[in-house]
């Protein structure tokens, strides 16, 4: 798991290789499968996955919004299997699967190829089950993930979501000028991990501090909820700790009664568009003596005052943060299940790829 997660860098750099054009300020792809006519009537784009690769998806629905207005909705693959969604005219389907092989999820992509709707997939594994029954799609290029907990596939699945909801805004109303923005701070982002996985040590020793703890909250906003679902996710996977993902403003509505000081919170809150709306929710933590640890912005300083601890990520473009932000969570969950003894390679009840029921 620890080599998976510091081969981010690479993984990421993998992910965007050779789709990129900044002379037309869009990503392009081979794979699709699609014309751009096709692409450019869909009005709804449904993702089904599982796991930690729907979370990916939930990061998809704010991008698919955002930069290219297509309504966008995610399902747990388990669960559309079985729905009846009303689906459009011309709705898209995508699939995200880092083995490719999950039976819930390829359940899902048959159901709607029955149905006639077009399936593109996000997959890591080359010629595994789900790249080839999908129309069409793009592969992460991430290598062998081996590890049970899922790390260098969800950073994957992010830059490629980004890439497509990018190009998916280009053929649409996105302006030059911002998907070059977007593509330029994207090609930043391997050196940025790389910063982030740096300071590992200083991420171990805070992660010693709360190995004994019990119970873990993790909270984000917009971009970074999704991501703090994937910190609560690993934490469970590897250390076995009870941990909840919550969007932050959300906990004022029940979790917030949990809150005690035995109870940490790991706080995404970098500096972004939600950064104030999120700081007064961490206020509404520190008054309920809740411990918190902080994955905020370098050069915030006023936050070493409020946070019990901090972890400083790099400056980036908000719908980019995710792909910074979820590093320090999964080297967190990594040092506090091996501080405990667990074997992070072989969790219990689990396994890496899920092909029955
Ligand atoms: C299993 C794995 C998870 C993974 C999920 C979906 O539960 O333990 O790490 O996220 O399956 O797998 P997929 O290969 O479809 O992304």
């Amino acid at each position: 798991m620890l080599k998976e997660i510091f081969e981010q860098p690479k993984t990421i750099e993998n992910a965007l290789r050779g789709r990129i054009d900044l002379d037309e300020s869009t990503p392009k792809f081979g794979g699709l499968n699609m014309s751009i006519s096709e692409l450019r009537s869909v009005d709804r784009i449904v993702i089904a996955a599982c796991g930690t690769s729907w979370h990916a998806g939930l990061i998809g629905e704010y991008l698919f919004e955002e930069f290219a207005h297509i309504r966008t909705e995610v399902d747990y693959a388990s669960e559309f299997r079985y729905r009846n969604p009303p689906l459009d005219k011309n709705p898209l389907v995508l699939v995200i699967t880092q083995s490719g092989e999950t039976a819930d999820t390829l359940a899902g992509l048959r159901e709607s190829r029955r149905r006639g709707h077009k399936v593109l997939a996000l997959c890591n594994v080359v010629g595994s089950t789900i790249a080839r029954e999908a129309d069409g799609g793009i592969y992460l290029h991430a290598g062998p993930e081996i590890g049970v907990a899922s790390t260098k596939a969800f950073t994957s699945q992010v830059a490629v979501l980004t890439l497509f909801a990018l190009f998916m805004g280009r053929i649409r109303m996105l302006s030059n000028q911002r998907g070059s923005q977007m593509l330029r701070a994207l090609e930043g982002i391997p050196a940025q991990v790389q910063s982030i996985l740096s300071r590992d040590l200083e991420i171990k020793e805070i992660a010693l501090r709360y190995a004994h703890c019990e119970d873990f909250f993790f909270l984000g906003r917009q971009y970074n909820f999704p991501v703090a679902l994937e910190g609560a996710l690993k934490l469970k996977e590897i250390s076995y700790i009870h941990a909840e993902g919550y969007p932050s403003a959300e906990m004022k509505h029940g979790p917030i009664a949990m809150i005690d000081e035995k109870t940490p919170t790991v706080f995404v809150i970098p500096s972004d568009a939600v950064y104030e709306k999120a700081y007064s929710n961490l206020e509404e933590i520190k008054a309920r003596k809740g411990p918190v640890i902080a994955i905020a912005t370098e050069e915030n300083t006023r936050i070493r005052s409020k946070a019990d601890d901090v972890i400083f990520i790099p400056r980036t473009l908000d719908p980019l943060y995710p792909l910074l932000a979820v590093l320090p969570l999964q080297l967190l969950a990594y040092h506090i299940a091996v501080a405990r003894g667990c074997d992070v390679d072989k969790p219990r009840n689990l396994a890496k790829s899920v092909t029955v029921e």
